[in-house]
């Protein structure tokens, strides 16, 4: 879960390396994987997809469940 504060740019990481998950800290590089912008108009609470299978980037939609 991340706590996103509104109008603040958030990258999820899609390739499954960063040492930040569920956020991106560059450690892409070289994959040909790109992360996925997140801005909220409000604050808010957040689930973001950590398994990295959700068909629904950057949120969880339970593929974690099915693994
Ligand atoms: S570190 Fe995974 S997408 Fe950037």
């Amino acid at each position: 879960m991340l706590a996103a504060e509104a109008g603040k740019e958030y990258w999820w990481c899609a390739c499954g390396r960063s040492r930040s998950q569920p956020l991106c800290d560059g450690s892409h590089r070289g994959t040909g994987l790109t992360p996925v912008p997140l801005k909220l108009e409000q604050d808010g609470e957040v689930w973001l997809c950590g398994c990295k299978q959700t068909q629904n980037k950057p949120f969880c939609d339970g593929s974690h469940n099915r693994l």
